[in-house]
């Protein structure tokens, strides 16, 4: 894809789905601006901002933000309008009538995965505060314990990456996230999301017609 073409693109899925490991994987390779909500909010968080106060009661508890402070915090992240990759953004109807009033989306690639694969992978999950890195205490752990490899920097667990509460938050996605499915029938590229990072990474770049 060149930098004049636009392409722009919204990833759904289960929390746990690999919207974070792909879409950071795509714009690696690709011109692409990241929009993740999750990862905005959680910096808001760390500065002390007051909708980051706001919103962490809602994210520890697994409950969806309220959508007038998403949709404002979307607007406030529209410096350009084409080759946007949404992560995690519309996550309700609402959302998503107000994302069309702001931009033309072209696809949408929905990660589809078991809810007990995302479990284990979201309980297992360890942070490095320093540099961002992702660990599994299974799959892939620190060969320095509870130190990240990279950067010596310690490893946290997201609050919300406690079981009860990814349970909570895949009963929220069920609710609220899953009728997206059918909002964005036309535009959906349907991507099984078992199996490796690669494999699914090659799924998605082929079923949007991209080539590294
Ligand atoms: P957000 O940060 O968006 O979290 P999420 O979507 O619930 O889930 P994750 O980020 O955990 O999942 P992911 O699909 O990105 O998976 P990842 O690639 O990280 O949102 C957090 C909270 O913020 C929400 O609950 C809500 O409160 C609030 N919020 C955010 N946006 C909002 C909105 N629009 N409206 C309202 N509220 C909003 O992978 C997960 C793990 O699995 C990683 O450890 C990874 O290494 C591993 N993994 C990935 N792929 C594979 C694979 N193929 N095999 C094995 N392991 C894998």
């Amino acid at each position: 894809m060149s930098e004049d073409q636009s392409l722009n693109l919204v990833f759904l899925g289960a929390p746990g789905a690999g919207k974070g490991t792909q879409t950071k994987r795509l714009i690696k390779n690709f011109h692409f601006k990241h929009l993740s909500t999750g990862d905005l909010l959680r910096k808001l968080i760390q500065e002390k901002h007051p909708l980051g106060v706001k919103a962490k009661s809602y994210m520890d508890e697994g409950n969806l933000v309220p959508d007038s402070l998403m949709i404002d915090m979307i607007k406030t992240q529209m410096h350009q309008k084409k080759n946007i990759i949404f992560d995690g953004f519309p996550r309700t109807l609402a959302q998503a009538v107000a994302l069309d009033e702001i931009t033309h989306i072209d696809k949408v690639v929905f990660l589809e995965v078991a809810h007990q694969e995302v479990i284990q992978r979201l309980t297992g999950r360890r942070i490095c505060k320093q540099c961002g890195f992702e660990y599994h205490v299974e799959f892939l752990p620190s060969k320095k314990g509870s130190v990240c490899e990279k950067c010596n920097g310690a490893l946290y667990q997201r609050d919300d990456d406690q079981e009860e509460v990814i349970k909570k938050r895949l009963s929220v996605f069920t609710s609220l996230t899953a009728p997206l499915i059918q909002y964005y029938e036309g535009k959906l590229l349907r991507v099984q999301a078992m199996g490796t990072v690669e494999d699914i990474y090659q799924k998605i770049t082929q079923g949007l017609g991209l080539s590294s």
